[in-house]
C-alpha cells in the first residue's frame, strides 16, 4: 500500500478538465499539474487555452490544450476517443459553463426556446459526455474518476434575498439543471460501481467575482463562514476527488459551500 500522503499525487494520471480556462476550471487545471498530473485543458476558448498551457509547461509541469466543444453533441464521442488514444483517461472533470447568450433570465420572462437550449448545453451535454468517458474508462479497464461540477443550487432552490439592491436576478433553471447533474453522477457510480470507476459531484456556493457590492455583502452575511468561496477552495476538492485518496468515494455530493446548505 502506497505512503498515505502519496495517495494525494496525480503522478502518472492523465487528467481532462473540460471548461478548463474558465474561473474555476483554471484553478482546478493549475493545481491538477502541480499535484503531478497531465492536465489536459479542454476548451471552447482557444486563445485561453494555449497560453495556459504554455504557462504550466514552463514550470516543468505537464499540460496540453485541445479545442474541444462540450455542445457539440455529435462530435463529442469520437472526439473523446480521439483524445483519450492519444494521452489516456484517468479523470475526467466538468467544469465548463456553456450557456446562452441571453443566460439569467426571470421565470416570467423566458422563452420555451431558451429552457430547451440551455437543458441542452448545460444538462445534456454533461450527461453525454461524461457517460462516453466514463464507458471509455471501462473498456480501458481504468479505474478512473469522473468530477461534475454542481452546485448549492442543485440541493436547494435560490435564496432571492441575495440578490435585494442589485440588478441581478436568480436564474430560473439551473437548480433544475444542477438537480439533474447530481442525480445523474449518482446514476454513473452506481452503474460503474463494479468496474471500479467512481463518479462524484462538487457542490460550490458563490464564489467570488467582483459581483454587486450589495451582493457579496448580502451573499456574506448569510453564509456560516462569513466569506464567499474562492477558485482554490474548489480545486483542492476536485484533486482529493481525482486522487487515490478517495477511492472509497463514490455518488458524493460534496458542499463546498462556507455552510450555505447547513442553515
Ligand atoms: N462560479 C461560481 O460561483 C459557481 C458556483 C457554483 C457552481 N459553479 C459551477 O462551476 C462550473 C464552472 O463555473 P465557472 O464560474 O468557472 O464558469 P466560467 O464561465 O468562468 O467558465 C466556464 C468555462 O467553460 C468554457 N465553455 C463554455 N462553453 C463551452 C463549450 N461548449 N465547450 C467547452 N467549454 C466551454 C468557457 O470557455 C470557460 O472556460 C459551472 O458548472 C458552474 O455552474 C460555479
Amino acid at each position: 500500500m502506497k505512503n498515505l500522503a502519496d495517495r494525494f499525487s496525480l503522478k502518472g494520471k492523465a487528467v481532462h478538465v473540460v471548461g478548463g480556462t474558465g474561473l474555476l476550471g483554471t484553478a482546478i487545471v493549475k493545481s491538477v499539474a502541480e499535484s503531478g498530473g497531465h492536465v489536459l485543458i479542454l476548451d471552447v476558448n482557444e486563445k485561453k487555452g494555449k497560453a495556459l498551457a504554455v504557462e504550466i509547461k514552463k514550470k516543468g509541469q505537464k499540460a496540453d490544450f485541445s479545442y474541444f466543444d462540450l455542445a457539440d453533441l455529435d462530435s463529442a464521442e469520437s472526439s473523446l476517443e480521439n483524445l483519450t488514444k492519444r494521452y489516456g483517461m484517468d479523470v475526467w472533470i466538468n467544469a465548463a459553463y456553456p450557456r446562452t447568450k441571453d443566460w439569467a433570465q426571470p421565470l416570467e420572462k423566458m422563452s420555451l426556446g431558451y429552457l430547451k437550449e440551455n437543458v441542452d448545453l448545460q444538462l445534456n451535454s454533461c450527461i453525454w459526455t461524461s457517460r462516453k468517458a466514463a464507458l471509455l474508462m471501462k473498456k480501458n479497464k481504468v479505474k478512473g474518476s469522473i468530477i461534475h461540477l454542481g452546485s448549492i443550487y442543485g440541493v436547494q432552490a435560490n435564496d432571492l434575498t441575495v440578490y435585494e439592491g442589485t440588478p441581478m436576478t436568480g436564474e430560473a433553471i439551473y437548480c433544475a439543471v444542477k438537480a439533474g447533474i447530481h442525480n445523474f453522477t449518482r446514476y454513473l457510480a452506481s452503474h460503474f460501481g463494479s468496474s471500479g470507476i467512481r463518479a462524484n459531484c462538487i457542490c460550490p456556493g458563490g464564489i467570488f467575482d467582483n459581483q454587486n457590492k450589495n451582493f457579496v455583502k448580502n451573499y456574506e452575511h448569510k453564509v456560516p463562514l462569513k466569506r464567499m468561496g474562492t477558485p482554490e477552495d474548489v480545486a483542492s476538492v476536485a484533486l482529493f476527488l481525482a486522487s487515490d485518496a478517495s477511492s472509497y468515494m463514490t455518488g458524493s455530493a460534496v458542499m463546498v459551500d462556507g455552510g450555505w446548505t447547513i442553515i
